[in-house]
């Protein structure tokens, strides 16, 4: 990549400089630059440098306070999770009634699933996605079983046309038009994360709901990177982690929205604990729970402030932000590293798999490689060049400039590496 390019990439950052001070950003660890370009938020998000600071004074009410935090800490422990509900609902375009914060992602699909899967007569399929996270193949296959039924014949796996490498809206529609009767449940990742293709999420949800399925959303790759209206949407539940775009830490807590349709009906079988009893009763200690009309009633156990924290702080960022700015930078980052992934691809065993309109992705950009390992090219990339992305075996890698901290140098970074990595003779 010419030096020209570099400066352009220079010049469009001090043009619009982002939010990257207020992260820490790796070192490098190869390359001539001292910070890594870190392009693997898609994976894991970096760490807002506020975190710590909110952890410490978190940690410091319970070596003042002990037991008397629950009430007497500046955030008081026993409503904690209520400081992430309106910030999280903002973010997926939700009532705050409809979403809460708790547990960890596979683990809420399964405690969706119980209340949202409900096989009956002919109507038993799961479709999903044929590249699907693992977690959700395997989330949905045990739930089968539970049921008693066979997963190889439950579980229908919807994948690309022959030649193509992903999914056609009209495909996954017309298949719900015709199959759609025997269709209990639809579960897709909003955003795939082999792919980085965004489906068409208020499309299929109204094809799959018109087909009298229930359709919910794994968002993983798509909180926090994409502008979500989950309410408007009419989408019946969708859950998220919160350690890849919205920076809370790895293995961070995931968030769960349920429609508020759904609120309050007694013939939903749901999973329950102490926390799904409404607030004011909970410490009645009656042998019965008395849940809320909200999706509080999926809630089991008492919140986990320490994990709470970081989540409460990367969701204050993104309040502070806001989707629509993220967005628009996100599409001007993305471009700009399309563009120049198109000049380094020309020539080479690489390829775009992600969808080239705007509108069908987020900002994750992934690169199939005609030779050799995913792996091996992700190492080079880091050791020679300081970049750090992430593979998927055995040929797919992915890039994902992220708004929050990526940077238009950190683009030219990728393509820069990319370029001296990959031998253009390979072909
Ligand atoms: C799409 C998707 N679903 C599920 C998971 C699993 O998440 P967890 O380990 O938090 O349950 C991941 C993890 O990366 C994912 O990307």
């Amino acid at each position: 990549m010419s030096n020209d390019t570099e400066a352009e990439a220079l010049r469009l950052d001090a043009a619009e400089p982002g939010h990257r001070h207020l992260f820490h950003v790796p070192p490098a660890d190869g390359g001539r630059y001292p910070e890594a370009a870190y392009l693997a938020g898609n994976s894991l998000g970096l760490q807002p440098r506020a975190t710590r600071d909110e952890l410490l004074a978190d940690l410091d009410a319970w070596s003042r306070l002990g037991v008397e935090g629950h009430l007497a800490a500046e955030r008081p422990w026993l409503p904690y999770h209520e400081l992430l509900t309106a910030p999280a609902a903002r973010l997926v375009g939700a009532l705050p009634t409809e979403t809460v914060v708790m547990n960890s992602l596979t683990v809420n699909l399964h405690l969706l699933m119980v209340s949202f899967y409900r096989p009956a007569g002919e109507r038993t399929r799961i479709v999903i996605e044929d590249a699907a996270f693992p977690s959700d193949s395997y989330a949905v296959r045990s739930q089968a079983r539970f049921h008693g039924l066979d997963p190889d014949s439950t579980v229908v796996r919807l994948a690309p046309r022959p030649g193509e490498d992903t999914l056609r809206t009209e495909d996954i529609t017309g298949y719900l038009a015709a199959e759609g009767h025997t269709v209990a449940l639809v579960l897709l990742g909003g955003v795939n994360y082999l792919t980085g293709e965004l489906l068409d999420i208020p499309a299929i949800t109204a094809a799959g709901r018109a087909a009298g399925a229930v359709v919910g959303w794994d968002l993983a790759h798509a909180a926090g990177n994409v502008p979500l209206s989950l309410h408007d949407w009419d989408v019946d539940f969708a859950a998220w982690c919160s350690y890849k775009y919205l920076n809370s830490g790895p293995g961070a807590l995931a968030g769960v929205f349920v429609h508020e349709r759904h609120h309050g009906d007694d013939s939903l079988p749901r999973f329950e604990g102490w926390w799904s009893t409404a607030a004011q009763t909970r410490f009645e200690m009656a042998p019965v729970s008395r849940p809320p009309a909200t999706v509080e009633a999926w809630q089991i156990s008492n919140p986990p402030i320490f994990a709470m924290g970081p989540v409460r702080t990367s969701l204050e960022l993104f309040d502070s932000v806001g989707m629509p700015a993220l967005r628009a930078r996100s599409l001007r980052l993305t471009g700009y590293l399309e563009r120049l992934l198109d000049e380094v691809t020309a020539g080479r065993p690489l390829t775009v798999i992600t969808p080239r309109e705007p509108r069908r992705r987020g900002c994750q950009l992934s690169v199939r490689i005609g030779a050799g390992s995913a792996n091996e090219l992700t190492k080079r990339l880091r050791h020679e060049h300081g970049v750090i992305a992430d593979a998927r075996e055995p040929d797919v890698v992915r890039f994902a400039p992220v708004p929050l901290y990526s940077t238009f140098h950190d683009c030219w970074r990728v393509a820069d590496a990319l370029a001296a990595t990959v031998s253009e003779a390979a072909r």
